[in-house]
């Protein structure tokens, strides 16, 4: 008899949903000792084809691949989107299980931090990388996002973890923990993915107006023209700097708040550019924080197709 049949006709979903602690290593701790490799992809959830191309890297690499889906108070500042951040859990599952994940863990926020986010007295700090950009406009970020993944590798035990370089600062972070805190786990870093005018696929673009999302291209137009400028020819930073911030601040919508060339290794800002170095910005829109990064190496990734921005 199949199990089909024993379960009355009802094929049970491959994809597990698991929300404590406690089943998620019994499922894993099983997995392992069968010999099987696992991988790891770390999320907020709200996914789209971004998260996507990070499962489909997970599962041609790992026997079993596992999503977390946890919106992470701890690295969202008081007066940040919190609150506002989307969540659709049922729309994550289709996409995580056509996408090859077995398990995801959506845990609440008392079983990740049981004595409450104030009840959190260990972190995991990367200074002099989070001292810069990202970490500059929001102190307290990195720490939270290293403290939560610290964690996550270490319930679920991957020997990969996949990341996108869309949020280039945090990748380059997270190497740096597992390299000094020497965690058993590969860092697998993963090209952006963008929408066909170019703007960078993010889970907070669903916060834009029509118009702003009209004009959020911009952005990532602000950034290749850094990286024209520097195939070009152009080494003086400030000249890259300024000419990347002038394409922002003439567009009709979202507020500059930081461009950069910087060393692609050590995030530090250069003052002479090179071909090695790479481009970094954000935007502030009334609902979303928008933030993109190209290598200055990068053919152009993008066409913009909007009269509007150019
Ligand atoms: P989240 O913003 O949901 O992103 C999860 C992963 O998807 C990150 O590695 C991110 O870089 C990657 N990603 C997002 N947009 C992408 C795109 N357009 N192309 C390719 N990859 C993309 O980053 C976080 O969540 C959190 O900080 C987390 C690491 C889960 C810790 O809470």
């Amino acid at each position: 008899m199949s199990s089909d049949s024993l379960l009355g006709g009802i094929v049970p979903p491959v994809i597990a949903t698991v929300s404590t602690v406690a089943e998620l290593r019994e499922r894993l701790d099983t997995e392992r000792s069968a010999g099987r490799t696992v991988g790891f992809v770390p999320t907020m959830g709200s996914l789209h084809p971004g998260h996507a191309s990070l499962v489909a890297a997970a599962a041609a690499d790992t026997d079993v691949v596992v999503m977390s889906v946890f919106v992470n108070p701890l690295q969202f500042a008081p007066t940040e989107d919190l609150g506002d951040y989307p969540r659709d859990l049922d729309g994550d599952l289709a996409i995580a299980e056509a996408g090859g994940c077995s398990i995801v863990f959506a845990p609440a926020d008392a079983e990740m931090y049981p004595n409450g986010r104030d009840g959190v007295l260990s972190t995991v700090a990367v200074p002099v990388l989070a001292g810069v950009m990202e970490g500059a406009s929001r102190p307290t970020h990195f720490a939270g996002v290293c403290t939560v993944v610290a964690k996550l590798f270490h319930l679920i035990g991957p020997c990969r973890a996949y990341f996108g370089e869309k949020d280039y600062q945090q990748l380059a972070i997270l190497r740096q923990m597992v390299t000094d805190l020497s965690f058993p786990v590969d860092v697998v870093g993963r090209p952006t993915v963008r929408e066909p005018d170019g703007l960078a696929m993010s889970s907070r673009n669903v916060n834009l107006s029509a118009e702003e999302r009209r004009v959020a291209p911009v952005l990532a137009r602000a950034l290749q023209a850094g990286a024209d400028l520097i195939t070009g020819g152009e080494r003086d930073a400030a000249v890259i700097r300024s000419t990347m911030a002038a394409v922002i601040e003439a567009a009709p919508l979202g507020a500059l708040d930081y461009v950069e060339v910087a060393d692609a290794r050590t995030l530090q800002p250069l003052t002479v550019a090179s071909t090695d170095a790479r481009l970094f910005g954000a935007v502030r829109f009334e609902r979303a924080r928008l933030i993109d990064n190209i290598a200055a190496s990068d053919t152009p990734v993008f066409v913009s197709t909007d009269p509007v921005v150019s």
